[in-house]
């Protein structure tokens, strides 16, 4: 059997093969509300073969937004076409993950279509984002308003009520994005975090509030359900996060009870020069593995099979997340399997298109 069809279990989940869906946010969201286009848009990657589809950055309070358009999870009404979505995906035969989200200053921007601007928080549908200092992504951005005390007791409560109503939408896996230039990645990194209180100023610190996260899902999460941490592995900036923050923060992370930690980078300096090519972040999830000894995923430009059956076979990652590749062709898993020669179970429905 080709390793990227080798089951792996975590506690007691069996995924069927190493291929996730990598969180990919949609922005078609109306007040946070799940709608058919995302029950569609999942849905399909679940026909499609791959053992863990993981929502878009859904958002665990309004103001955690990227935009007017976030999928979100701040309120009971949220529930319903979420739960859903988890039972298609899960009558195909994958797992349903959602991956839970704070914008922090990159909060309060337009649709990407409609530009990505930051829409001010004194104009029409914006509103001022929190971070973990008064410091704006760029230049041009109004600066965000530091968190206080109350405002970080807050956030994790808002982690740990999405993460209820996440169980009872049916999902079975919570990824926590701490990644890309978010809140949590914010105070990580020592490029957005100048706090002078428990928050700030040291790794420990500056890692804090991402422990605390975790702790406070795990209050509520199952013991026997997946938790995942997407990190950036770097901030690709002199003097930012680096790959060894990385390792030290996934040691602890393992300690605590993380399952499994996904490898990407950057979002956290606008001009950071990020050297694009295929697998470019595959290095991190191998470090990370081997020097932390934790589970972890790579992602990033994996976009053929041979590819992320290396990934696997050589023990360098233990799942491989695609998020392109995945749109242009929703049945990567399938066209895997047949390229790895596996024989992939195929919804009765398409059989006749086997190859
Ligand atoms: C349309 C789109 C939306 C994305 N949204 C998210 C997101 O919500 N959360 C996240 O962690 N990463 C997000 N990403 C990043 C992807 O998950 C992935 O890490 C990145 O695209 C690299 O993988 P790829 O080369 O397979 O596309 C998004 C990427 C794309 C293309």
């Amino acid at each position: 059997m080709p390793h990227l069809f080798s089951p792996l279990t975590i506690k007691s989940i069996e995924f069927k093969n190493r291929i996730v869906v990598s969180p990919m946010c949609e922005y078609s969201s109306a007040d946070g509300f799940a709608n058919d286009w995302h029950l569609v848009h999942l849905g399909a990657f679940a026909v499609g073969g791959a053992s863990l589809v993981i929502t878009e950055a859904t958002a665990v309070s309004p103001e955690g937004r990227i935009s007017p358009g976030d999928l979100g999870i701040w309120k009971d009404e949220h529930i319903e076409k979420l739960k859903q979505i988890t039972d298609f995906i899960h009558q195909q035969g994958s797992v349903a993950g959602i991956q839970l989200a704070h914008a922090g200053r990159k909060a309060s921007h337009d649709v990407p279509w409609q530009g990505s601007k930051q829409i001010r928080s004194d104009a029409a549908g914006g509103w001022k984002a929190l971070a973990p200092s008064a410091i704006p992504f760029t230049d041009a951005e109004e600066a965000p308003q530091e968190l206080d005390r109350a405002g970080i007791e807050k956030i994790k409560a808002d982690f740990r009520a999405a993460a209820i109503r996440a169980l009872e939408a049916g999902f079975k896996v919570i990824e926590i994005h701490g990644a890309h230039g978010y809140l949590i990645h914010e105070f990580y990194s020592p490029l957005s975090n100048q706090r002078t209180d428990d928050y700030g100023g040291t790794f420990e610190n500056r890692i804090r509030l991402l422990l605390e996260i975790t702790e406070s899902i795990k209050e509520v999460w199952p013991a026997d359900l997946p938790l995942f941490v997407r990190i950036s592995s770097t901030d690709w900036t002199e003097g930012g996060w680096t790959a060894d923050d990385s390792v030290a923060l996934a040691k602890i992370l393992k300690g605590k009870g993380i399952d499994l930690v996904d490898c990407s980078s950057g979002g956290n300096v606008a001009a950071a020069k990020i050297p694009l090519k295929p697998g470019y972040q595959v290095e991190f999830a191998e470090k990370v593995k081997k020097e932390a000894g934790v589970l972890t995923g790579a992602v990033g430009l994996i976009t053929k099979s041979s590819q992320a059956d290396e990934i696997i076979q050589t023990g360098q990652a233990d799942m491989v997340l695609l998020a392109r590749e995945m749109l242009r062709d929703p049945h990567f898993a399938l066209r895997a399997a047949h390229e790895l020669r596996h024989e992939a179970k195929w919804p009765v429905q398409y059989e006749r298109a086997k190859w």
